[in-house]
């Protein structure tokens, strides 16, 4: 496919059209991804912007002052950010609960709920909730449901085929899969809404441009290659991790322990490859940062170099201090996402990382 990069289209005559005016609206390059991306997630529509966060912030136009939210009490930092700052002062307001325990949603839920915003498994600490089971409780109260997909991505997770009513993504990660631009999506299940979400791309104006359209495209090329070999390391980065003395905990899909294991198996064909961790000290998280040689300390996730990323300080720095003390988020939690360089090498800088901190 290759890259329109026109703002304008021009019209032979009047009243004929090539199926194209104006870019905000629509752009060859980016409905070919849209395509795409919808026949991965089986929905009626998918709309592409500039980011994750102009995707969520769009579909949350469909909500207006008044309407209330269950929301899963860990998510993204900045979703967490865009629901307290943004939302609540329009009169949105969002509760977050756990979304993880299915009796706890039923007890939550009524017919005052306009929608449920989940993400399965979150980002951090990889807490799985039962799509189709929570879908089937919130359609009986006329509740939407939306499932942020980022961490699966189709290859591994379709929430639309269980019940969902949206899927979001941070197309940044895993779909673009190479850590070069920034984009998202919302897939839409019903034909009203998709119609809706069209006339407010078109109003807002948040729309990815042609050539993220095509980087994104280039992407999605190799997601299916990409997930398997990320999802390969990941399994036998926790093994290593598992047996290490100074990881205290793991959070991690592909762990038979993990409390949300079978729902996540019931619903998903793959672990991923994200994982978390808390070490014994402060200073070992420290140390792991600024000793790691191939794996690189930043923000972000699901490229093709593993990065680690330390979410106290960073994708959750703007979050209530409560709330992550509560999640158990603190300065010994590090978060990896892990990539498709050769395991050994990312094992071996893991290991001289942690040994050189155990030598001081
Ligand atoms: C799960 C999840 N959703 C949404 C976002 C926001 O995406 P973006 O950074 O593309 O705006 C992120 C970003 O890290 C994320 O991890």
């Amino acid at each position: 496919m290759p890259i329109y990069q026109s703002a304008t289209y021009a019209h032979p005559a009047l009243g004929i059209s090539s199926g194209y005016d104006y870019s905000r609206l629509q752009n060859p390059t980016k409905h070919e991804l849209e395509m795409v991306v919808n026949r991965l997630e089986h929905g009626d529509d998918a709309l592409a912007f500039s980011t994750g966060m102009a995707a969520t912030t769009l579909l949350f136009e469909l909500f207006k002052p008044g309407d209330t939210l269950l929301v899963s009490d860990d998510l993204y930092g900045g979703t967490i950010r865009f629901f307290t700052h943004l939302l609540a002062p329009r009169g949105i307001q969002c509760i977050a609960i756990d979304t993880t325990d299915i009796h706890t949603v039923e007890a939550a839920l009524n017919d005052s709920i306009t929608a449920i915003f989940l993400e399965t498994p979150t980002n951090p600490l990889m807490r799985t909730s039962d799509i189709k089971s929570i879908s089937e409780l919130a359609h009986q109260q006329q509740t939407l449901v939306i499932v942020d997909n980022t961490f699966l991505t189709p290859y591994y997770q379709n929430p639309l085929d269980l019940g969902a009513d949206f899927v979001i993504h941070s197309a940044t990660k895993y779909l673009g899969g190479h850590n070069d631009t920034l984009a998202g999506f919302i897939v839409s299940k019903h034909p009203s809404f998709s119609q809706r979400l069209r006339f407010l791309a078109k109003t807002t104006g948040s729309g990815l441009a042609p050539f993220d359209s095509w980087l994104i495209l280039r992407g999605i090329k190799t997601l299916a290659i990409r997930m398997r070999q990320a999802s390969e390391n990941a399994e036998a980065i926790f093994q290593y991790l598992k047996h290490h003395h100074a990881i205290k905990h793991i959070f991690y899909l592909g762990d038979p322990d993990h409390p949300g294991y079978s729902v996540h198996c019931a619903q998903a064909r793959g672990h991923g490859a994200m994982l978390s961790f808390e070490v014994d000290q402060e200073a070992r998280a420290a140390h792991l940062l600024s000793h790691l040689q191939l794996i690189a300390f930043a923000e972000s996730l699901g490229g093709v170099e593993t990065l680690i990323t330390y979410p106290i300080t960073q994708t959750h720095a703007d979050v209530d201090p409560l709330i992550l003390e509560k999640n158990g988020i603190n300065r010994r939690f590090l978060r990896l996402s892990v990539c498709i360089e050769h395991v050994d090498d990312l094992i071996d800088d893991l290991k001289q990382a942690l040994e050189s901190f155990d030598a001081l």
